[in-house]
C-alpha cells in the first residue's frame, strides 16, 4: 500500500494543537497530533511530509520549557513553528526570545514583507489573531524576517536556504480568516502534498488494513446504537464481514422505542447481529442504588458479564473491534498529560483485557465529524449518524435516585416528547446533546380542581463543539412552552418541568 502523506504537529500544550490538525485534514491531507519530546527514532518511522510545532503557554527561556529533541531541525523535513513554536525555531538556531513590552491578545494587522511560498497568493495585508506574551527579539543567523505588525517587528520568519518557517500569530483559529490558506501554502508547495486524504480513500485504506490484519480469525464487536461503535462495525463488516460478530445488549435503560429503531437497522447489516434483551436482569441489580458512581460500576460490571457469555457462547473470537476517537487518543498524550482529561467514560473499558483479545480501533485517528462522513460513506443512515451522543449507563444517571420501573416510566415518554419536538422543529441538529432528567423530589401543583404532589421534568439542551465544555442552548421559548406543555398533560406523575440554564464547566452536561 501506499505510504499514507502525513502532516506532524507537535503539541507544546496550546489549546488550538486539535485545531491544527483539523485545519490540515480539511486541506485533504492527513495529519496526526504527537508530543513534542518524539524521538528521532520515532520521527523516521512516521515519515512525515512536514512537521508544525504547535503553539504552547510556556516560555522557551523558562527552567521547565518543553524543547523538541535538536535533531528536528537538523533533519530536511519542512517545519512551520506557530507561536510558542516561532519561539523554539528561533530559540534552537541562534535567535533570541523575551518578554514583549506588552502582551498581544485579539486581532492584529499584519504587514507582509516577501509574499512568497508561505504568504503566496495572500496579498500584502492579512488580519491575524494574537496571543502571546514572549516575541522573538533577536532572528536567528541565515533566517529573515518576511512579515511584521504594529506591535511584533518580527511576525513571520524563514530561513533563506532550507524550508523552515515561523509565524508569530494562530493561522487555525476562525479569527484568522484566511489562516487556512497559508496552511495550504505550507502543506502543498513548502511540503508538496497531494492532498488525497478524504473520507472514501480512508474508508479504503482502512478496510485493507482490517482485512490484512484479521486474517481468518472472528471478530467481536458491542454496538451502542450510537454513532461510533455503528461505524466501527460498518467499517470491519465492510473488511471481514462474515467473520463479525456485532452484539446489542438492551440494558433496559436505553430511550423509548431506541432498541427496536436501531435494531432495525443492524438485522439489515451484513455482519452477525445478535441482540440481547437484558432489561430485567439490570434493574435487578440496580435495586435500590441511588450514588450515580455506583450505578455506573454496576452497569459497566453487568454490561462485561452479559457480553462475556454471549462471548463465550460463540467460541474462538481473537478480535474485539472499539469505537475510540482521536480526541480520546490525543488526550492520553498531551503535554498537559492525562489530568486535563476531565472524564473517561469508557464503559466497555475493562472488556479487552479480561478476555485477552486484541484490539481493532478503527476510528482512533478520526475526529466525530469524520466519523459521520466515514458513516455516510460505508452508507450508515442519517439517523444514526445525526444521533447526539449517549451515555453508556443511559437514563439510570438520567433517573436521580432509585431506578424503577415506574420511574422510568415516567422519563421515557417525557424525554421522547422532548425529542420529538426538538425533530419536528428542526432544533435537534443544532445541538449536541438534549435529554429530560427526572428528579428525585416531588412538587405542588394544580390540576383541575385538585392539588398534586407530582414529580419534575428537568430539560437539558446543550451546544457543544466535543462535550468538553458546552453552553446552554438557547431554544425558542414557544418551543419550550409546547414541551412543557405536552409533557405535563401527556405524561401521568409529572406537574413541573424546568429547563436548565447552566453551562460547563461549572456544571456537567449530565445531571450524575
Ligand atoms: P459530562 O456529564 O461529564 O458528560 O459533562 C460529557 C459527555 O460524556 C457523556 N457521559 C458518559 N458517557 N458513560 C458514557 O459512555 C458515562 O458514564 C458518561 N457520563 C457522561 C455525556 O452524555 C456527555 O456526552
Amino acid at each position: 500500500m501506499e505510504h499514507l502523506e502525513r502532516i506532524l504537529i507537535l503539541d507544546f500544550g496550546s489549546q488550538y494543537t486539535q485545531l491544527i490538525a483539523r485545519r490540515v485534514r480539511e486541506l485533504g491531507v492527513f495529519s496526526e497530533i504527537r508530543p513534542y519530546s518524539i524521538s528521532p527514532a520515532e520521527l523516521a518511522q512516521i515519515q512525515p511530509r512536514g512537521i508544525i510545532l504547535s503553539g504552547g503557554p510556556a516560555s522557551v527561556y523558562g527552567a521547565e520549557a518543553p524543547l523538541p529533541e535538536p535533531a528536528l531541525l537538523a533533519q530536511d523535513i519542512p517545519l512551520l513553528g506557530i507561536c510558542y513554536g516561532l519561539q523554539v525555531i528561533g530559540q534552537l538556531c541562534g535567535g533570541e526570545v523575551g518578554r514583549a513590552p506588552q502582551r498581544e491578545y485579539g486581532r492584529a494587522e499584519l504587514q507582509i514583507d516577501e509574499t512568497a511560498t508561505l504568504f503566496d497568493g495572500l496579498g500584502d495585508f492579512l488580519t491575524v489573531w494574537m496571543s502571546h506574551g514572549d516575541h522573538l527579539t533577536r532572528i536567528p543567523p541565515d533566517f529573515r524576517v518576511i512579515a511584521h505588525t504594529a506591535n511584533a517587528p518580527i511576525a513571520a520568519i524563514r530561513h533563506r536556504h532550507r524550508p523552515l518557517y515561523g509565524i508569530q500569530f494562530h493561522p487555525e483559529v476562525v479569527h484568522t480568516p484566511r489562516g487556512s490558506e497559508l496552511l495550504a501554502n505550507f502543506v502543498f508547495k513548502v511540503c508538496g502534498c497531494r492532498g488525497d486524504w478524504n473520507a472514501s480513500s480512508f474508508v479504503e485504506r482502512t478496510v485493507a488494513e482490517i482485512r490484512e490484519r484479521v486474517g481468518g480469525e472472528q471478530v467481536l464487536c458491542a454496538l451502542s446504537g450510537g454513532v461510533d461503535s455503528t461505524v466501527a462495525a460498518a467499517l470491519v463488516g465492510r473488511a471481514v464481514s462474515r467473520q463479525l460478530t456485532c452484539i446489542f445488549v438492551d440494558t433496559g435503560l436505553l430511550r423509548e422505542n431506541e432498541a427496536a429503531e436501531v435494531c432495525s437497522f443492524y438485522r439489515n447489516a451484513d455482519f452477525e447481529f445478535r441482540f440481547v434483551d437484558a432489561g430485567e436482569r439490570f434493574l435487578s441489580c440496580l435495586a435500590g442504588v441511588t450514588d450515580p458512581e455506583q450505578k455506573r460500576k454496576i452497569i459497566g460490571r453487568e454490561f462485561i458479564a452479559v457480553f462475556e457469555e454471549e462471548a463465550a457462547r460463540l467460541g474462538g473470537v481473537g478480535y474485539l473491534v472499539q469505537g475510540t476517537l482521536y480526541p480520546d487518543v490525543i488526550e492520553s498524550v498531551s503535554t498537559r498529560g492525562p489530568s486535563a482529561t476531565i472524564k473517561s467514560h469508557h464503559n466497555v473499558g475493562g472488556l479487552p483485557e479480561k478476555m485477552r483479545l486484541r484490539l481493532i480501533e478503527p476510528l482512533r485517528e478520526l475526529f466525530k465529524d469524520e466519523v459521520r462522513r466515514a458513516g455516510r460513506e460505508l452508507q450508515v443512515p442519517p439517523f444514526i449518524l445525526g444521533r447526539h451522543p449517549f451515555p453508556g449507563p443511559g437514563l439510570a444517571v438520567r433517573i436521580l435516585g432509585e431506578i424503577t420501573p415506574e420511574r422510568l416510566a415516567i422519563l421515557k415518554p417525557a424525554d421522547r416528547i422532548f425529542m420529538e419536538e426538538l425533530r419536528r422543529s428542526g432544533e435537534y441538529d443544532r445541538i449536541w446533546q438534549a435529554f429530560a432528567v427526572l428528579l428525585p423530589v416531588q412538587t405542588v401543583g394544580v390540576m383541575g380542581d385538585e392539588r398534586t404532589y407530582e414529580n419534575v421534568i428537568a430539560l437539558r439542551a446543550v451546544t457543544s463543539m466535543d462535550g468538553m465544555t458546552a453552553d446552554w442552548a438557547e431554544i425558542p421559548r414557544s418551543l419550550l412552552a409546547l414541551i412543557s406543555n405536552r409533557i405535563i398533560n401527556e405524561v401521568k406523575g409529572v406537574n413541573r418541568v424546568v429547563y436548565d440554564i447552566s453551562s460547563k464547566p461549572p456544571s456537567t452536561i449530565e445531571w450524575e
